[in-house]
């Protein structure tokens, strides 16, 4: 297993098929002298097809902000991962702070939905963070981690390896709040301790490990000089496609 270096862009419920498809051709213009980072996009359900037939350079990848965590069959209005892989996607985001808060997401749901996404041959993009009274009532270490463990038992070391990690503050996200440089780092090596405390040093070194929150053209030079940030899940700044592509140049 080896870290890779990754810069993904979610633009959760924003855009319509043209500005999608216009952003997705300005990115990809963007990644053409991108050496040795991944880069991936998170356009909504509708758009993905668009955003494929721009990405064609073979540079970016796509990937769906959720999936059902069913199989197929009468689930009105649900998105199955197969259906996702036959469009091109490799990953999936799962486990989002926003689908978490806002449709009542548990880890027990978050494991079903990673199994389809593994079913399928995708990665899932696995998130995860604190809340603000988390961060001040000095438990972030702790809910970090059974966040973590709690999803992460479900898995066999063989499927944990298909794994990445975003470690997003819900306080840091939409909200203009990044977490310092510093802060970042102790919470990424903290999640790396973590991993190889229940499974090895190996996998714990080897797994990439994503900040994401108010993460923008200006702050990701340093967060991702830090040993143990492996990139970046960005929001707002991606879907300015110059504030993307500063964010994919700051390696
Ligand atoms: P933000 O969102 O960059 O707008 O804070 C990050 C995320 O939700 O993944």
């Amino acid at each position: 297993m080896k870290r890779e270096r990754i810069v993904a862009g979610n633009w959760k419920m924003n855009l319509n098929a043209q500005e999608a498809t216009l952003l997705a051709k300005q990115v990809a213009e963007a990644t053409m002298d991108v050496n040795g980072t991944t880069v991936i996009l998170f356009p909504s359900f509708p758009f993905l097809s668009l955003v494929y037939a721009e990405i064609a350079n073979g540079r970016v990848a796509i990937g769906a902000q959720d999936c059902s965590s069913h199989e197929k069959g009468a689930y009105t209005g649900e998105v199955g991962a197969g259906m996702l892989s036959s469009l091109g996607c490799r990953y999936v985001l799962i486990g989002h702070s926003e689908r978490r808060t806002y449709f009542n997401e548990s880890s027990a749901l978050l494991i079903n939905k990673i199994r389809q996404v593994l079913q399928h041959k995708m990665r899932p993009v696995f998130c995860f963070g604190e809340k603000l009274e988390d961060r001040r009532s000095g438990q972030y270490f702790q809910v970090v981690k059974e966040q973590l463990l709690s999803v992460l038992s479900g898995f066999e070391l063989n499927e944990l390896q298909q794994f990445i990690l975003a470690y997003e503050p819900v306080w840091a996200i939409g909200t203009g709040e990044t977490a310092t440089p510093q802060q970042a780092q102790e919470m990424h090596a903290f999640i790396r301790q973590v991993l190889s405390e229940n499974y090895s040093v190996e996998f714990a070194s080897g797994i990439s490990i994503l900040y994401g929150g108010s993460c923008n053209a200006q702050n990701a030079k340093e967060l991702f000089a830090c040993a143990d940030v492996d990139g970046g899940l960005i929001g707002g700044a991606s879907l300015k496609s110059a504030d993307f592509s500063a964010i994919m140049h700051s390696f």
